[in-house]
């Protein structure tokens, strides 16, 4: 007989206005396993975690822990019961500190013991290796370390459920290789995880997937019973093949790059001396381990990081005295890094941030905003990348988090005439679409646009680039050709080692 399960949720349904976000989920997970919940952006995988977190009060159905139904108002109802989420989108309080943080709102009783508190939480950050500063304000960590503050939330409260939404998406490789460590430890120590991947590696290493399309549980395999390209059918109800794609032959340059440098006091400089030539109708890829300057490079190009020296021409034009408005009017589109929170406007709905940027230009009409063409964009936007939404006056923070990443990617494509900075324009994002955003990209190489390509994802660099440049700590360690370059190869220029010149 199987012993019972730690968390058993049972027909649970929620539903936002027309929209059923889950629909009668049922599933269980036992003492140290870890069960995948995978599904396409907006499956409802997001909405579902948020209930069994507090966040969130279901329709209809039941949360069963430890063999008794609970019920939560608050997020600290949930904690202390048991159940801990690392949220898709951090919950953090930015003013208050990591220790603050971590023990307000869920320590029984009105008193906290912060000398208490802050040695548990050292002794924490020890044992798994995790560097955090216990009174570092949150609002000055990076959004990986964040992620790190909503993991020692998790482990300080003991929960007996961990539930992480997409958690490596603000991770490097390395640092997600500690994070598996650490939920392999956890599964020792008969943790019940729960994992929300669109990574079919990290799916892979699960005990067991659940599938969700469109708010039901259309599938559940043992994950040593199945394989990726089974769990992608179920997924979308078909497979999806990956292909290589031919270089196209670049003309002229576009985007010149000269020996532009950032540096912060004291420290090493954040970009040191970077000089590189896009031409039109080329993929340039960025390869290189998260937070080695590809975001302040591409920040940098889109004119909203400033740089201590070098400068940068598109078209041979100068951007030295053009603000980020003005270098998007030359037909800059930029995919940012963190989209949701540098991309997005979570009060406006999606046409007003498909206008965004280009509302004093193209949506303009005479002073006044032509709604008409906005909503003609915003139709097209949302049937082009398939953006799941009730409508186009739908509020962007109501969207899951692939939609919300499919509006940007709609509006930054489309104002990209010249130069496309796209960071990691496809994480976060279900296998399903991912296909289409390459073709876009190959689309805008057609088109004579130069592209930026960074990626963690080195096969996809691999099949896309033309030429790639490899970062290591804000320096360039050398430009290979994406044909005839390996995988090796550039391994070994993102652990630091340069390549001589040819
Ligand atoms: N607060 C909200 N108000 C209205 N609709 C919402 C809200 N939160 C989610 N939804 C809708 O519920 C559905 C499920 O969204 P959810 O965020 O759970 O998806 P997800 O599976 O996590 O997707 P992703 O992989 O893109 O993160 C979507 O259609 C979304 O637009
Ligand atoms: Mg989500």
């Amino acid at each position: 007989m199987q012993r019972q399960p730690v968390l058993s949720v049972r027909g649970l349904t929620k539903t936002f206005g027309p929209v059923r976000a889950n629909d009668a989920v049922s599933f269980d997970v036992g003492a140290g396993e870890l069960v995948c919940l995978f599904g396409e952006n907006g499956a409802g995988k997001s909405t579902l975690s948020a209930c069994l977190a507090g966040l969130h009060s279901p329709d209809g159905g039941e949360i069963v822990l430890n063999g008794e139904p609970v019920r939560f108002s608050t997020a600290a109802d949930a904690i202390v019961a048991g159940i801990a989420l690392v949220h898709q989108h951090f919950l953090l309080v930015d003013d208050f500190t990591v220790l603050e943080n971590i023990v307000l709102g869920h320590e029984r009783g009105l008193f906290v013991n912060y000398r208490a508190a802050e040695k548990k939480l050292r002794a924490l950050c020890r044992r798994y290796g995790i560097s955090v500063r216990p009174d570092a304000r949150v609002g000055d960590l990076t959004v990986g370390e964040r992620q790190w503050v909503e993991l020692l939330k998790a482990l300080y409260h003991e929960a007996a459920v961990l539930i992480l939404d997409e958690p490596t998406a603000t991770l490097d490789l390395q640092e997600s290789r500690k994070l598996f460590r650490i939920i392999d430890e956890l599964k020792t120590a008969g943790v019940a995880l729960v994992l929300i991947s669109h990574s079919l590696a990290e799916v892979m290493r699960s005990d067991r997937v659940v599938v969700l399309r469109q708010g039901r549980v259309v599938g559940e395999r043992a994950t040593s019973e199945t394989t990726p390209q089974e769990l992608t059918r179920l997924m979308i109800g078909r497979e999806v093949e990956r292909k290589h794609r031919g270089s196209s032959r670049p003309g002229r340059p576009c985007l010149d790059v000269e020996h532009v440098t950032i540096r912060r006091p004291g420290g090493a400089p954040i970009l040191d001396d970077i000089s590189f030539s896009v031409a039109e109708g080329e993929i340039f890829g960025l390869a290189g381990v998260a937070g080695n300057g590809q975001k302040p490079l591409m920040e940098a190009i889109a004119g909203v990081l400033p740089f201590s020296s070098g400068r940068v021409l598109i078209d041979g034009e100068l951007l030295a005295d053009l603000d980020v408005h003005g270098i998007q009017k030359l037909g800059v589109g930029h995919i940012p890094e963190d989209r949701l929170s540098e991309g997005l406007v979570g009060d406006f709905s999606i046409a007003e941030n498909i206008a965004l940027g280009s509302h004093r230009d193209v949506f303009a009409d005479g002073h006044f905003l032509n709604r008409g063409a906005i909503r003609v964009a915003a139709a097209v936007a949302i049937a082009d990348y398939q953006i799941a939404a009730p409508s186009a006056e739908t509020r962007a923070r109501a969207l899951s988090g692939g939609n919300a990443q499919r509006v940007v990617l709609a509006r930054e494509l489309a104002a990209a005439s010249r130069v496309l900075l796209a960071n990691q324009p496809t994480r976060g994002l279900d296998v399903g679409v991912i296909e289409y955003i390459h073709d876009r990209l190959i689309e805008k190489r057609a088109a004579g646009c130069a592209v930026v390509l960074a990626s963690s994802e080195l096969e996809d660099l691999l099949n896309l680039s033309d030429r790639i440049g490899v970062m290591f700590q804000g320096r360039l360690m050398g430009i290979v050709d994406a044909r005839s370059t390996s995988i090796e190869e550039i391994g070994l220029m993102m652990a630091g080692q340069k390549r001589e010149a040819a």
